[in-house]
């Protein structure tokens, strides 16, 4: 090499390497591509608490803050309540205390998530203007001193709403400590109000879904029982039993409703706040299926979520599909804004979780997904209802023995954080939730015992336990990625779906469907077509007859032995090469001897129709079954049972939670060395005692 092209070549290198390592961000913002949940200039993940600092004297304020920051709480969510010290009379604003606080709270490094305090409307306001009143089923108009009382769909009450929002956005959309909005309060519940105004506005929905009072009647075949429409006027608010396509197009409106609502409030904030501050809404997990949440989420910046253990202990799968199921909601990590404090008061046993359950749990929330773990609350009122709900703080304003565990949680999350930086959760396989299925099929079960949450869960903790990770997605959601799709509870599957279902399966992905998938259409009408209706022709078979069982059936075939429960489909063959793994044996007759799972190749790709719930053992084998034929590889490796592995990651390098639920304590060897963050020492296996937790970090790999 010649002199000067050595040079040349010298100083291009040291001009890419400074290219390489100059980053394109500046300090104290986020790396490119990081999860809206990682604020810039905090930690990537961070534990916070929720904060009623109006139901104080302002004199004690600095001690709440002290105590937070020894505590390392980062986080506090105030004012969500406090419409009423906020706007004290119609028009006359009072926000010196909230200033004072957030200035308190920022003095003492705690960032302030503002609530917009519209699930609690002033006495004034409702006694004033009571067409802002919900008017419940039963024709009965809610009192003061609840909460969720306005009508979502009174225009009076969006007006007031959206004037103390603007207020609060004019005062702090430009504050540098508030870091984010919520809106409302877990959105009402979804209660509706049954009143005239609601009543109209559904119609007036109806009127510009379909165009023509025609249309209606076809699609909800009101031709059954005389219900027949003559305009749009006649049309109710259903209550339990009415018609399936009223029913539907009814939830489709309180998701409407309650949707509109929020961008009320977010366009208020919006035009007078800086673009960093986030807006979320606190949803609820699995359990709450009011409104379709994908259709809610989809204004805000990401996904919150409250997550309450109750009664009991936390049962990784069972909060894990909550997880699973928000981060979906936009295919991103969330925030757990609340999560409880050792014990609820609003269950029938409100029983503590138990010593080290606390740390395991938010860890846990680390681990799907989370960036942020809110204890609900602080410190109680001395008077209201949740006057005995777990805090952090006693009544006597001195911290209760949970306070340590909730501090060392946070200790760790600022030693491990910044591995946590950029990361997210990227599973192999993913699970669908539609949330119009699951109506339609909770409001006519055919099996009282038709549990779709346990049908799931059987799916889940199989297939988690092989892959050790999922995502709980729509199915409209892009699913090219995913090597496994089980759609268990999939019972609309209009057209334009079964094609996107389709030309997943051609492109190489392989699709299990459960039982009663693909019966029904968009307007919860039966498809003159049997099930998978659309996708029976991709599949080779079809659905002969179903019948919700009294007793199981016992199945067997090439993936093994064991009972149909609940719910068991006669499938039938029409293609040549459809396999059949599974077939009923002797039971009522009717099943005896037919398909109970078919099977499929399809273009690139396979095409699995489950016909049957299945009890664990039988899943355990079917679930093996579908990760081979998937080629569906573990996130982390083989680890002893009760031992609940999660992982994230970003740029080649990832980070696995590990938490033992065991009561035995257990070790797991590492597939190869890692480092281990909360202690900073270099491993190759770890020991776990009961709630214990590693959080290691794989540089090395994908
Ligand atoms: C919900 C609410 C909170 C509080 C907690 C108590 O999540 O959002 O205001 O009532 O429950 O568990």
């Amino acid at each position: 090499m010649d002199f000067h092209r050595g040079c040349r070549l010298l100083v291009s290198l040291v001009f890419g390497v400074i290219i390489l390592y100059v980053p394109c961000y500046l300090p104290g913002q986020n790396p490119p591509d990081t999860p809206p949940t990682q604020l810039a200039g905090r930690d990537a993940i961070l534990v916070g608490t929720d904060w009623y600092p109006e139901q104080w004297p302002a004199s004690r304020w600095e001690t709440d803050l002290r105590l937070m920051e020894s505590a390392h709480v980062q986080v506090a969510r105030i004012a969500e309540f406090a419409w009423s010290r906020m706007e004290p009379s119609e028009g006359h604003y009072d926000f010196e205390w909230l200033d004072r606080s957030i200035r308190l709270a920022e003095k003492h490094n705690v960032a302030i998530v503002l609530g917009t305090p519209t699930a609690t409307p002033p006495a004034w306001l409702t006694q004033k203007y009571p067409e802002t009143l919900r008017v419940e089923e039963t024709g009965k108009m809610v009192t003061h001193g609840t909460r969720a009382q306005g009508s979502v769909t009174s225009v009076k009450y969006r007006e007031l709403c959206k004037r103390i929002t603007e207020e609060m956005g004019k005062r702090y959309g430009h504050d540098a400590n508030v870091v984010g909005w919520q809106i409302d309060n877990e959105y009402g519940y979804a209660l509706m109000s049954y009143n005239d105004e609601a009543r109209h506005q559904f119609q007036e929905w109806l009127k510009a879904k379909y165009n023509s009072i025609d249309s209606l009647n076809e699609h909800w075949t009101t031709s059954y029982w005389s219900q027949t429409y003559d305009n749009w006027a006649e049309i109710p608010i259903p209550s339990a039993g009415h018609n399936p396509g009223l029913l539907l197009d009814w939830r489709r409106f309180v998701t409407f409703a309650w949707t509109s609502y929020q961008q009320n409030e977010i366009d208020a904030i919006r035009a007078v706040s800086d673009a960093r501050q986030f807006i979320t809404g606190n949803l609820m997990g699995y359990g709450f299926s009011g409104f379709d949440h994908y259709v809610i989420t989809k204004p805000l910046t990401f996904v919150s979520w409250d997550d309450y253990v109750s009664k009991g202990h936390l049962d990784p799968d069972t909060n894990g599909i909550s997880h699973d199921l928000e981060r979906g909601l936009k295919q991103e990590n969330f925030w757990v804004i609340e999560t409880q404090p050792g014990f609820v008061n609003w269950s029938d046993l409100n029983n503590s979780l138990d010593k080290g359950e606390v740390r395991a749990m938010a860890w846990h929330d680390i681990g799907h997904g989370a960036d942020e773990v809110g204890y609900w609350q602080w410190r109680s009122a001395l008077n209201g209802q949740e006057e005995l709900h777990g805090t952090l703080i006693g009544p006597d304003g001195e911290p209760v023995p949970l306070l340590e565990e909730v501090a060392q949680t946070a200790r760790e999350f600022g030693q491990a954080q910044t591995a946590f930086r950029g990361t997210r959760v990227v599973s192999q396989v993913a699970l669908l939730n539609d949330y119009e299925s699951r109506w339609a099929i909770d409001w006519q079960k055919h099996n009282a015992k038709y549990n779709q949450f346990e049908i799931l869960k059987s799916y889940y903790h199989s297939l988690r336990k092989l892959s050790q990770s999922i995502d709980i997605v729509s199915p409209y959601a892009p699913l090219e990625s995913y090597k496994l799709v089980v759609a268990p509870n999939l019972n609309l599957i209009p057209k334009d779906l079964a094609d996107r279902l389709a030309a997943y399966v051609r492109n190489g992905g392989h699709l299990v469907l459960g039982p009663r998938s693909g019966q029904k259409d968009e307007f919860n009408a039966l498809l003159p077509i049997r099930e998978p209706g659309y996708l029976a022709g991709a599949l080779g078979g079809q659905v002969e007859q179903y019948y919700a069982l009294e007793k199981n059936v016992p199945v067997n075939g090439t993936l093994g032995d064991g009972e149909a429960t609940v719910w068991a489909e006669w499938l039938k063959v029409t293609g040549a090469d459809t396999e059949v793994p599974l077939r009923y044996g002797a039971g009522n007759g009717w099943l005896d001897g037919q398909p109970c799972v078919i099977t499929r190749h399809y273009g690139k790709g396979q095409i699995t129709y489950i016909g049957a719930v299945l009890e664990d053992k039988l899943m355990t084998a079917t679930a093996e079954w579908l990760v081979k034929k998937s080629g569906v590889t573990p996130a982390f490796g083989p680890v002893p049972d009760g031992i609940e592995v999660s992982r994230r990651e970003n740029n080649g390098s990832a980070v696995f939670v590990l938490i033992n639920f065991k009561k035995e304590k257990q070790s797991v060897s590492l597939p190869h060395p890692m480092r281990s963050l909360l202690n900073q020492k270099d491993v190759t296996s770890v020991e776990l005692s009961q709630y214990g937790v590693a959080v290691l970090l794989d540089e090395g790999r994908k």
